[in-house]
């Protein structure tokens, strides 16, 4: 079997990570012994660029059990839980290709690895596995039913090159069920954007400035446990209707060029890009800290910074210092990578839960219905995202109505009024 890890004696560590997050992670469990009983994927072969965590770790395990062929390489260079990618390839015989801080050459690298198995299904975060294969790797289309793809970032791409006519095949945005978004992208962006920007900087959060650019499903969530840490949340939004939403939430919105003189932590989660940029950094206070949790390291115009910068150091592991020339220190965290991916673990494994069970029915779903699909950007069937929630609910011992025959009658028709 062919790899590319950073050690594999690290594989201890990273299966008890793993077990960890399995016990997290009721949804896929119930999928997994289905699967081991059916192998509804017997015969597929998967490629799957998403972050090397624990929680991804089990998604793996479960299409493997389900009997696909699959492969894995990292969705980010910064991503990778080194233990984990060794555990994988030791105690489960996936092969992976990723490596923690790997350079943008090695990551690439990587991908056309993954690539080998020349899959029927691609999973994708970002959409940077579905553009090799468009720009670099046309001859493994031959053998792809369809893909998947985890994150806004990579749905926005995918649309976008079907609005242009160059999608080659279907894909299915695992990120627009509502299984996902609603609790993957709030409250897991929400949660563990605030816990990579603590174990960062180790900073108190409560009566700080907290600006966060955009105010989408992730901004919400870091918005929402940024104030119940105590910070004085500001909203950066271009949006009027999510700008007003954050007014009514009770936030103080302002233009970017206001916010960037108040700030004393920023975060990016747009999925566009320079949201802070050279003007900004001239504008902030001394000691602001920059953060980005979207999905590529461009929101934060870093070229910008270094520009204006008369020196660098770094002065904690994640935490890089940038003097300006007025002596002010402005400090980026994580190099403007995914920072609760790159300074901590992730979305926690219990909103993972349901994302990654979208991913592994979703795959059910392209090896029965993929021939029917054409080149384009689907939404998960209703069926899958409902039933998701279902299973969720009922495994945290949570039980729910059901409408009664005259509740679904007067729902259903129009002749009952006043
Ligand atoms: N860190 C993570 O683990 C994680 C998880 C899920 C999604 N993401 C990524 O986070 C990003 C946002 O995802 P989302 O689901 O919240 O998207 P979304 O579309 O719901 O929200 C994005 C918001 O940013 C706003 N925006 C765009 N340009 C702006 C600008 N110049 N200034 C201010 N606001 C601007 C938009 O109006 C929108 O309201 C994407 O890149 C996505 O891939 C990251």
């Amino acid at each position: 079997m062919k790899y590319d890890i950073k050690d594999i004696a690290l594989s201890n560590e990273g299966k008890l990570r793993i077990e960890w997050a399995r016990m997290q992670m009721p949804v896929l469990n119930l999928i997994n012994k289905r699967f081991e009983k059916e192998k509804p994927l017997k015969g597929l072969r998967i490629a799957a660029c998403l972050h090397v965590t624990t929680e991804t770790a089990n998604l793996m395990k479960v299409l493997k059990a389900g009997g696909a062929d699959v492969t894995l390489c990292a969705s980010n260079p910064l991503s990778t839980q080194d233990n984990v990618a060794a555990s994988l390839v030791k105690d489960y015989e996936i092969p992976v290709f990723a490596i923690t801080g790997e350079d943008n050459k090695t990551y690439y690298e990587h991908l056309h690895m993954a690539l080998d198995l020349k899959p029927n299904i691609t999973m994708d975060d970002g959409g940077d596995l579905v553009s090799t294969i468009h720009k670099e790797r046309r001859e493994v289309l031959d053998d792809i039913i369809a893909g998947t793809e985890e994150t806004t970032t990579g749905v926005i791409r995918f649309k976008s090159m079907e609005a242009d006519g160059v999608l080659k095949y279907p894909v299915i945005a695992v990120n627009d069920a509502k299984t996902k978004h609603f609790f993957d992208n709030r409250y897991g962006t929400g949660q563990s954007t605030i816990d990579g920007i603590l174990r960062a900087t180790n900073i108190l959060l409560a009566g700080k400035n907290f600006v966060v650019g955009g105010y989408g499903w992730c901004g919400r969530g870091v918005a929402m446990r940024a104030e119940g840490m105590g910070a004085n949340v500001i909203i950066v939004e271009v949006d009027p209707l999510k700008a007003l939403e954050a007014t009514m939430d009770g936030y103080r919105v302002m233009p970017i060029s206001e916010a960037a003189r108040i700030g004393d932590i920023f975060v990016t989660v747009t999925g566009d890009v320079s949201i802070l940029r050279g003007e900004h950094f001239q504008a902030m206070k001394d000691g602001a800290i920059v953060a980005n949790s979207g999905h590529f390291n461009v929101e934060i115009n870093i070229p910008d910074l270094e520009k204006l910068a008369k020196g660098k150091r770094r002065i904690r592991e994640f935490v890089d210092e940038y003097t300006m020339a007025d002596g002010r220190k402005i400090f980026l965290l994580g190099e403007g990578r995914l920072i609760n991916l790159a300074a901590a673990e992730g979305h926690p494994a219990s909103v993972m839960d349901m994302s990654f069970a979208n991913q592994a029915l979703t795959a059910e779903y392209i090896k029965d219905h993929g021939a029917e699909l054409e080149a384009k950007v689907y939404s998960v069937p209703e069926e899958i995202d409902k039933n998701i929630a279902r299973l969720k609910l009922e495994s945290m011992g949570i039980k729910i109505d059901t409408l009664t025959q005259e509740q679904d009658k007067y729902l259903h028709s129009w002749e009952m009024g006043t």
